[in-house]
């Protein structure tokens, strides 16, 4: 009949609850699964160790960066454990490196960590056994995008030796812009920074960087472009200048592709604000590559994950 159960579920709410007959049965199922975990684990050890686990620690959002580096296990054939920041005892005022420890002690052999303090990262590089993966660290770095938006350049140029390629909007506030310029400079690119005064810096960057305020003026010269979104939840104070006036100086729009080259081509690290830094005719029109930069990241993912586990021929 409808709304009945052919048998009781069992629930344990207090111990209280059960007899000292059943605590004891309990306690030996668990020694049981403990020597059965042990003897799969010495087994596992003999064929090549044990089935390697990775981490994520996430304590800002994040779609591509977590999404792909789970993907990138999956390919691996290596068990990821997640831990949404949202729903951890992070809320309980547990610090991210007890947090991390826990992971390890989970085995994880890798953790991969968001979070909006760079010291936070560098603290956990430091003290944990497991291989950290910096996902995206305050504004000073997100290395596996770098690499992810320089494979994708490489892919579509061959090379990038003296290609001059422009990262446009809120690069003040942007790790990604930091770890581009690393990047595609490393590979004999040129970079200009380009956007209003108040989002960019002339300090800090590697050589072979330069600043603009004119997009209208670079675009001919560019064989690529990265575009960022402002960040707001990194602005303190307000963005300094109206959001029109951005949108009419710096959006990448149809009308500004007139100007470039016929290899110039579009990247975003996403998330995207259609109609502010970029319109909807940029973002799915024949230059960008930015559904490119979302499948790259999961192989870039697979080459960082492979060497922190040190997994070499694992697949
Ligand atoms: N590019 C990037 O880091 O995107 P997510 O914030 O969605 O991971």
């Amino acid at each position: 009949m409808l709304g009945t159960k052919d048998t009781s579920p069992w629930n344990l709410i207090e111990l209280s609850s059960l007899s000292a007959v059943e605590i004891k049965d309990l306690l030996d199922r668990a020694a049981q699964f403990r020597k059965g975990l042990a003897a799969e684990s010495a087994n596992s050890r003999e064929m090549g160790g044990p089935r390697p686990r990775v981490a994520l620690l996430f304590s800002e959002p994040s779609t591509r960066t977590s999404l792909s580096f789970r993907v990138a296990c999956q390919e691996l054939g290596v068990d990821v454990v997640e831990l949404p920041a949202d729903r951890s005892s992070l809320l309980k005022g547990e610090s991210m490196l007890d947090t991390a420890q826990v992971l390890e002690a989970l085995g994880a052999g890798a953790i991969v960590v968001r979070d909006k303090s760079d010291e936070v990262i560098d603290g956990l590089a430091e003290h944990c056994r497991a291989g950290v993966l910096n996902a995206g660290g305050g504004t000073k770095a997100h290395p596996s995008q770098g690499l992810l938006d320089a494979r994708v350049l490489l892919d579509h140029f061959e090379n990038l030796e003296g290609r001059r390629i422009g990262i446009l909007g809120d690069v003040v506030h942007s790790r990604v812009a930091r770890s581009d310029a690393v990047a595609f400079t490393a590979l004999g690119a040129e970079v200009v920074l380009i956007g209003p005064p108040e989002f960019l810096s002339e300090t800090g960057w590697p050589k072979g960087v330069s600043v603009s305020t004119d997009l209208d003026a670079e675009l001919p010269r560019l064989d690529a472009i990265q575009v960022l979104r402002i960040q707001h939840e990194r602005i303190e104070g307000g963005m300094g200048l109206p959001l029109s006036d951005y949108i009419s100086e710096y959006q990448l729009d149809e009308k500004r592709l007139e100007s470039v080259n016929s290899e110039f081509c579009v990247l975003h690290p996403g998330p995207m604000n259609r109609g502010v830094e970029i319109s909807s005719g940029v973002a799915d029109g024949p230059r960008s590559q930015i559904l490119d930069q979302v499948s790259a990241g999961v192989y870039v993912r697979m080459a960082l994950v492979e060497k922190s586990l040190g997994l070499k021929g694992l697949k």
